[in-house]
């Protein structure tokens, strides 16, 4: 059996991969691969993992019908037109679960350096302009006892929810499309509709995966109804929030910062405006990497693809 991989991923996975027989072809050049040279490598293949945001479309799925299984490097699946691969039979693997902590630490770490403005002080320090000590210029605000919004309260929400309030004992309110009353059990968060997340939480952290109904779903009507103290912190998809609103409710002064691990496009431009604004941290789409995360990962993906071209259950499978 031969599997395409069209990026890099770690070794404990490619060795997986190799201890079963499975005959690894790998894209090694650093430039994304394009929709046809994807096609192409996956003729004489029975598996793909696949790596960043191919498009794993209708024309893909047609034109490689013949794939056992194709295994993302990624919990979402937004790439995929799930419908049509179900349609073909072609099993989609993800890695839901391995990475809820790293991506809620970076959340976490977005939210502070927010709060405290880090990233732009420390460009004022590379670019020679921090002169002398100050006591009131530039100053963050603190988050003990605010009040945190989820949008979007699964495993990676969660996470995010219990480092808030294990480090600020935060309050914590949510927005789902269901109520998830397991994580009101445990750690005792609120359900509340949308406009209710927007008006109450100091803090809203986006968890959810990019759906017609989530796509620029913070957009300017929404930050109208934030805060104008709120924070804003993006690490599931760029398009869950439109960037021009995004920027001028930063500049109106709308609300009052933030942190953006994923941005729309990808890779964001260097001249954004964005990356000059005092509340504001982005960074580029390191969720999930750390060494071991992203070694579970790579596990993961093997094991789909095993699982798959065996025809036997994904031990991660998409649901649809
Ligand atoms: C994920 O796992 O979905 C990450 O954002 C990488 O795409």
């Amino acid at each position: 059996m031969k599997v395409f991989i069209s990026g890099r991923i770690a070794q404990s996975g490619l060795t997986l991969l190799k201890e079963n027989n499975i005959e690894v072809i790998q894209w090694k050049e650093s430039r994304q691969i394009t929709a046809s040279e994807l096609i192409e490598a996956c003729k004489n293949v029975d598996g793909l993992v696949s790596v960043g945001p191919n498009k794993i479309n209708a024309d893909f799925l047609n034109a490689c019908k013949h794939l056992k299984v194709i295994a993302l490097h990624s919990v979402g699946f937004d790439n995929v037109d799930v419908a049509e691969a179900k349609k073909l039979n072609i099993p989609i693997g993800n890695t839901h679960g391995v990475l809820s902590g790293a991506t809620a630490d970076t959340a976490f770490l977005l939210m502070l350096a927010v709060s405290r403005k880090a990233f732009y002080l420390h460009k004022k320090i590379i670019k020679g302009q921090w002169q002398n000590y100050e006591p009131t210029p530039e100053l963050g605000i603190e988050l003990n006892g605010k009040t945190l919004g989820v949008f979007g309260l699964g495993n990676i929400g969660l996470e995010m929810a219990k480092k808030c309030i294990g480090a600020y004992q935060m309050n914590v309110i949510y927005h789902n499309r269901n109520q998830n009353q397991e994580a009101e059990k445990e750690i005792g968060a609120k359900y509340v509709s949308f406009e209710e997340l927007l008006a109450n939480s100091d803090v809203i952290s986006v968890h959810t995966s990019l759906t017609e109904e989530t796509r620029n779903k913070f957009d300017n009507t929404a930050f109208e109804q934030m805060k104008p103290k709120a924070i804003f912190i993006n690490t599931a998809r760029g398009g869950i929030h439109n960037e021009v609103d995004l920027i001028a409710a930063l500049e109106q002064k709308i609300i009052w910062g933030a942190g953006l691990d994923v941005t729309n496009p990808e890779p964001m431009s260097a001249d954004n405006p964005l990356l000059n604004m005092e509340s504001v941290a982005v960074l580029p789409h390191i969720g999930s990497a750390t060494e071991e995360t992203r070694s579970a990962m790579a596990n993961l993906v093997a094991k789909n693809i095993i699982a798959g071209l065996n025809r036997e259950a994904l031990p991660s499978e998409v649901a649809n």
